[in-house]
């Protein structure tokens, strides 16, 4: 009996860890920033597949991705603000030197976001793009690749 308890519990603990992203980063506050990017990442992932044929349009899909994405977004500045490194982490130093633009740039990606029409597949091809470069813009000024 208490043999197999322990393998339940044992093979649940390994799902969780599975699950979660970056186990290996030890620093929270560069945990819950790399969790805030793989959010959008997510999200903006499925409307990218959507505009570009990979999969099939489904607008309620495409809004929920979109809704998620712009909630994710909203917290880059609240989840960055706190200068920390850590050896897996691929942000600049210059985030915090540069802070304002920083923030600009994040205030880029919710307004592409926001201003993302979802309706159909016509207009989301037409907009994502916009929201790549926004990524694009803040990626190529402060994380290294
Ligand atoms: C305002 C700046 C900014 C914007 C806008 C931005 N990112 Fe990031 N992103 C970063 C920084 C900085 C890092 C590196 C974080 C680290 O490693 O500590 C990062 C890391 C990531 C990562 C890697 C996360 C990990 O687990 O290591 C992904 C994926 C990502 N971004 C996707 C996106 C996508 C997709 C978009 C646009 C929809 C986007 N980002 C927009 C700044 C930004």
């Amino acid at each position: 009996m208490k043999r197999q308890f322990l393998t339940l519990v044992t093979g649940a603990a390994l799902l969780a860890g599975g699950a979660m992203a970056h186990e290996d980063v030890e620093n929270p506050t560069v945990k819950a920033r790399m969790e805030v990017m793989e959010t959008i990442r997510d999200n903006f992932g499925t409307i990218a597949s959507m505009a570009q044929g990979k999969t099939a349009f489904d607008a309620a899909a495409a809004a929920n991705a979109k809704a998620a994405a712009l909630e994710a977004s909203t917290d880059i500045t609240t989840v960055f603000e706190t200068e920390a490194m850590d050896p897996k982490s691929e942000a600049k130093p210059e985030i915090w030197t540069n802070w304002d633009d920083f923030a600009d740039k994040a205030a880029a990606l919710e307004t592409s976001l926001s201003g993302l029409d979802t309706e159909s597949l016509e207009a989301m091809k037409a907009g994502f793009r916009t929201v790549a470069g926004a990524c694009g813009a803040c990626h190529k000024a402060y994380r290294t690749e």
